[in-house]
């Protein structure tokens, strides 16, 4: 039985990476909503179907445990995910909200939390931004287009040195000390991001708290195996083949700027 990842597109494969470094002897099914992608730009009832419609298919491909590695699905779904499928544990993604301000006592600067439109919007974030930011520090900034450019493995220098420049105009960034990657496609521009951003700014994101989350869970559930080989199989809901191609040509990329 394999772990299951599963994201609109290319971008839960940044923390199925860390799933396979994690998890050497287990292996893994990615599943791709190619279908409907983008979902961060899309209504919440419209995606939410689109996100049950792609669990069902997973939940008949052999998974133990099923990792949501998508912001968005994660805050308009994974509470009803978890009670339409109780037999398996279904791991979501959180913006790393509460390491960033911890570190923001210890530096005294802003948060600044990156993330699509509907994951910023949505009650989850905010309530989870109330709990939290009891200084009023963290800001918010969607970057839909850079989900666009993931998805077409658009990571030309000059292109997205113009955007980010552009997006991060308004802020005076040495006011902030980290900046949170709120969605799994982000962390695929960390390298850019770090050289652009001023040097004593921390990016984070969630990848790590999830892995960690899923192996309390596969412990608890007595779910590892240790019987795999970290093999990864590719699938997407419209079947394309030149899809599959670009998830393993992504966990490439990523793998190598990340090992
Ligand atoms: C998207 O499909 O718009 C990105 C999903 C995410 O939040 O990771």
């Amino acid at each position: 039985m394999r772990i299951a990842f599963f994201d609109s597109g290319l971008g839960g494969i940044t923390v199925l990476h860390e799933g396979i470094r994690r998890f050497p002897q287990e292996d893994f099914l990615y599943y791709a909503d190619t279908l409907h992608v983008p979902y961060g730009t899309k209504p919440k009832d419209e995606v939410k179907q689109y996100i049950f419609d792609a669990v069902d298919t997973m939940m008949k491909l052999d998974i133990k445990a099923l990792v949501v590695a998508c912001n968005t699905a994660t805050s308009i779904a994974i509470a009803e995910l978890r009670l339409k499928h109780p037999s398996i544990p279904i791991i979501g993604m959180e913006p790393a909200v509460k390491p960033a301000v911890q570190l923001s006592r210890l530096n005294g600067r802003r948060v600044l939390v990156l993330a699509t439109p509907l994951t910023l919007r949505e009650s989850k974030y905010i309530e989870l931004v109330n709990r939290i930011d009891d200084m009023s520090i963290v800001d918010s900034l969607p970057l839909p287009e850079l989900v666009e450019y993931c998805e077409s493995l658009q990571f030309d220098r000059a292109l997205m040195v113009d955007y980010f420049t552009a997006k991060f105009a308004p802020y005076r960034l040495e006011h902030y000390g980290t900046v949170v990657l709120g969605c799994t496609h982000y962390p695929f521009y960390r390298q850019i991001l770090s050289e652009l951003l001023p040097k004593h700014i921390q990016i984070i994101d969630g990848s790590i708290g999830t892995v960690n989350r899923l192996g309390e869970l596969l412990n608890d559930r007595s779910l590892r195996e240790g019987s795999g080989s970290g093999m990864v199989q590719f699938a997407c809901s419209d079947n394309s083949g030149e899809y599959r191609l670009r998830m393993k040509r992504a966990l490439d990329i990523y793998q190598a700027a990340n090992t």
